[in-house]
């Protein structure tokens, strides 16, 4: 009897993917696979193409697979490449469970996922939650009638005084409402009129959007990347938003958007979200706007039961090369109790080559970026091109911009094609990216800054990026260690340990165009050692080991080296 019983809970441990779930942790410490990972982010239409019509596609990514592997990526998120009128490129999806025929078809996604698998590679797909196109069936079928069985699936209602319900505007410029004379009502757009929003309190939206998940899972992804999460609900009173004095980039008024983002039934959601990705061994990743810390720490959940995984774009929106910022943002983010999120650049904002280079010592500059969100505690998110150290390739005239917001907001906001050009893969014609015509322009740059040429100079930002991502994969004080902020005076050097045990990585990041001498009195951390052993420099005299009494720094420069008691 006993026996029959411990067959059948090994034989349901086997079929129930809950059993294979976040409980099997990769180390010691406890850490799941997603907090060892180095993930990437691929925006599919500019990764690769493989049938020259100038978009890049699935089989695009699949034959970059070695590639991704030899830099040291763990999982890719792919934006959206589901079925779409593409007017917000793919954020704007018309069924969940396909793929557009510009990158392919569903075969051709099973078999990326089985070829990234062999590469040890997990896929993560990106979740579209607040809003589907308006031409999806669903919308569709909602605007035939006020009576449709969909019409309650999306956020219908009456004008007031004969004009929009309240005063919300999109923030892609413009009123959120939008006139259906047909049907003699407004619908409710968070985005372009084209991404109306689902109304996530009608049980059967919730529900069919979970399946989605759970399609995709069955197929094989590793997780998903929650798009626009805290826009998912709306007040039920639909109350103004209070307003700034003021207009916005498109000329709209300022509001505070506290009726229509971040409400508190959104964490239900992610709760519940949480449990099926638990079933899955999946990962959730927050597009996670937050203005502070506590906000972020929301996303964790009370329980950390929410998001695995939420972005801090406090990180990314430090907006020049302070170490007291740095050090300010890391470790508000490092003691909020969840797992932190780095992300540098995406495909929203423009590139950090761009945003932090000064023109003259960029490439020092990209690596000494690529040095500090690398190394520290949590996990990064890339985005693809940063390793080579692409530069933005923004539209100069109107007529050329192809993301709408730029044609709205020109010239003030260009909108984000800059940051959004085709991969720079080698020297030749559009950088190998397409024989055919690109759908964005690659910039002159090119030739000098792709991956091909990188691989060959051992002082590129590329060798760089795969020097810091083979360290942070082999040693264990940058996958486990604490982040202990050191030299917090310094007003130019922004340094830190990563302490596993008895040993610590140093890692000592010049931020200033001057040469910099630091010492450090480690002691009170528990290291007495004179010296540190290096691991990896941007210096020229790069094979010593750190004086820790005395460590020259050239301009922008990297040291980072092990430690001992
Ligand atoms: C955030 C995405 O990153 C962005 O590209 C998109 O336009 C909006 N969400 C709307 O889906
Ligand atoms: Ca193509």
């Amino acid at each position: 009897m006993l026996r029959s019983f411990v067959a059948l809970v090994l034989f349901v441990a086997g079929l129930c993917p809950m059993v294979r779930s976040q409980r099997q942790p990769v180390d010691a410490e406890g850490h799941q696979w997603w907090q060892h990972a180095v993930f990437y982010e691929i925006y599919p239409r500019s990764f690769m193409d493989s049938n020259n019509d100038g978009i890049g596609d699935l089989n695009g990514i699949a034959s970059k697979l070695d590639y991704l592997k030899s830099l040291g990526v763990d999982a890719i998120w792919i934006t959206p490449c589901y079925p779409s009128p593409q007017v917000d490129f793919g954020y704007d999806v018309s069924d969940y469970e396909n793929i557009d025929p510009m990158y392919g078809t569903l075969a051709d996604f099973d078999r990326l996922e089985k070829a990234a698998e062999q590469h040890g590679i997990r896929i993560i797909m990106d979740f579209v939650m607040n809003h589907t196109s308006d031409q999806h069936p669903w919308f569709i079928d909602s605007r035939s009638s006020r009576t449709s069985a969909k019409r309650n699936w999306y956020m219908w209602h009456d004008g007031k005084d004969s004009a929009e319900p309240n005063n919300w505007v999109s923030t892609f410029g413009g009123s959120a409402w939008t006139w259906d004379a047909k049907t003699g009502q407004y619908f409710y757009h968070y985005f372009y009129p084209q991404q109306p929003d689902l109304n996530w309190r009608n049980p059967m939206v919730h529900d069919a959007m979970f399946d989605v998940t759970r399609w995709w899972y069955r197929r094989g992804v590793a997780g998903f990347r929650l798009d626009a999460v805290d826009t998912l609900f709306e007040d039920r009173e639909m109350r103004d938003n209070p307003v700034q004095p003021g207009k916005d980039k498109f000329g709209d008024p300022v509001e505070e958007n506290i009726y229509n983002t971040k409400l508190p039934e959104v964490h239900v959601v992610l709760r519940d979200l949480r449990k099926v990705a638990d079933q899955n061994n999946a990962v959730l990743i927050g597009e996670t706007w937050t203005k502070d810390v506590s906000e972020l720490k929301q996303y964790y959940g009370e329980h950390s039961d929410e998001l695995q995984m939420p972005m801090d774009f406090m990180f990314a929106t430090v907006d020049r090369l302070s170490p007291a910022e740095f050090r300010r943002q890391i470790a508000a983010v490092d003691s909020a109790g969840g797992w932190p999120v780095f992300v540098l650049s995406n495909h929203d904002i423009v590139r950090s080559y761009v945003r932090y280079g000064d023109g003259k010592n960029n490439q020092a500059i990209a690596k000494l970026m690529a040095s500090l969100y690398l190394t520290l505690r949590g996990t990064p998110i890339m985005y693809y091109g940063e390793e080579i150290g692409m530069e933005n390739n923004d539209p100069v005239r109107k007529e050329d911009v192809k993301d709408p917001i730029g044609r709205v907001g020109w010239p003030e906001e260009k909108g984000r094609d800059g940051e959004r050009t085709p991969m720079q893969w080698d020297d030749s014609p559009n950088a190998g990216f397409t024989r055919g015509t690109p759908w964005l322009p690659v910039p002159l740059s090119y030739k000098a800054v792709n991956v091909a040429s990188e691989l060959k100079d051992p002082s590129s930002v590329l060798q760089m990026y795969r020097s810091l991502l083979a360290l942070r994969h082999e040693n264990r004080a940058l996958l486990d260690g604490d982040y202990v902020a050191v030299n917090e005076s310094d007003a130019n050097v922004l340094s830190y340990l990563r302490r596993y045990k008895n040993e610590a990585v140093l890692v000592v990041l010049n931020m200033s165009s001057q040469s910099q001498q630091v010492s450090f009195d480690l002691a009170p951390q528990g290291f007495n050692a004179k010296s540190a052993r290096t691991l990896l420099t941007t210096m020229a005299d790069g094979s010593k080991a750190g004086s820790l009494s005395h460590l020259s720094l050239e301009p922008f420069s990297v040291y980072i080296g092990v430690v001992s008691k």
